[in-house]
């Protein structure tokens, strides 16, 4: 099948199942119901849950077995957009096509939401994987760590400490790597984790998983400087606006597409290390680096 189908097919895939363990809309009180829907709903590339599918089959698992942990997945990553949009934070109005949850509420109920999906996304993995309890401590373990103060909370911590002075390179890399990677790495563990991979098997999942990050990162940051809001459906030229350290400050928009194309290859080169193939997953990993939101 066609690359943009398959894709496709998971993405509505994922979006059923948040749809199905997601709190109804007018679950009371109905406005923090909304507002966490809302966000969840308003679309995005379900790049993380989609990665989790994948490992999972790839390691011999069937999707449907990883579906909660996808899920989990994307509420951690829609809490942390929706807590990264605050006028506290990076102050945008938009978000995937959409004015973000603190326009479309308010404040309140966008912390409100932020929080409570941090929160769902640990109930989903303890209620949907309680019956093999080794696995669901693992998920737990690797989602909590992930979310953490050491990394995605500590990387948007140094993220906001590096506004409107120098950063070097390596703390430009430490933001990439805890901010976005961390969580990107843990959508491929979560995966091979459900599929019950092996230790040797899951850190090579994670490194390639953490090139992936890693590169992702720096294409947001290309598109942050050189697309616009219609194509990407977000708020653009923030980072420079907040004059924010980016690798493009440091070594130019060639040398960033330059990087990117280095961490690609490298996630490529991992890719070629595990036990058995996914030809979409390739691809998915190398369109990536040419993606345009
Ligand atoms: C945006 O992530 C935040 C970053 C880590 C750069 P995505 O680009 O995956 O956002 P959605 O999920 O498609 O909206
Ligand atoms: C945010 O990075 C990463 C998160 C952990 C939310 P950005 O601030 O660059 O993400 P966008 O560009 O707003 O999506
Ligand atoms: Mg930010
Ligand atoms: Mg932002
Ligand atoms: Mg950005």
């Amino acid at each position: 099948m066609e690359f943009k189908a398959t894709l496709k097919q998971y993405q509505q895939q994922v979006e059923q199942a948040l749809d199905l363990l997601l709190p109804p809309a007018n679950t009371r009180p109905a406005r923090i119901h909304e507002a966490m829907r809302y966000s969840l709903d308003a679309g995005g590339k379900r790049l993380r849950p989609t990665l989790v599918l994948l490992t999972a089959e790839l390691f011999g698992s069937s999707a449907d077995q990883a579906l909660p942990a996808a899920v989990a997945i994307e509420c951690i990553h829609t809490y942390s957009l929706i807590h990264d949009d605050l006028p506290a934070m990076d102050n945008s109005e938009l978000r995937r096509g959409k004015p973000t949850n603190h326009i479309q509420f308010d404040e309140p109920t966008a912390i409100l939401a932020g929080d409570a999906l941090l929160t769902y996304a640990f109930e989903l993995l303890a209620k949907h994987y309680c019956e093999d309890a080794s696995l669901a401590t693992a998920l737990v373990l690797e989602l909590a760590k992930t979310s953490g103060s050491t990394q995605l909370i500590g990387g948007q911590m140094e993220d906001i400490l590096g506004e409107r002075s120098q950063y070097s390179e390596e703390q430009i890399e430490f933001i990439h790597l805890n901010k976005t990677a961390a969580l990107l790495a843990t959508s491929f563990v979560m995966g091979a984790l459900v599929a019950h991979a092996s230790p040797e098997q899951i850190a090579v999942i994670r490194d390639l998983g953490t090139q992936v990050g890693l590169a992702f990162q720096v294409t947001d940051d290309l598109l942050d400087a050189t697309s616009d809001s219609a194509t990407i459906g977000k708020t653009v030229g923030q980072d420079a606006a907040a004059d924010k350290s980016t690798f493009i400050g440091i070594v130019g928009l060639d040398g960033a597409r330059q990087r990117a194309r280095e961490l690609t290859d490298r996630a490529v080169e991992l890719y070629q290390q595990l036990p058995a193939e996914s030809p979409f997953l390739l691809e998915l990993i190398r369109k990536l680096e040419h993606r345009s939101k």
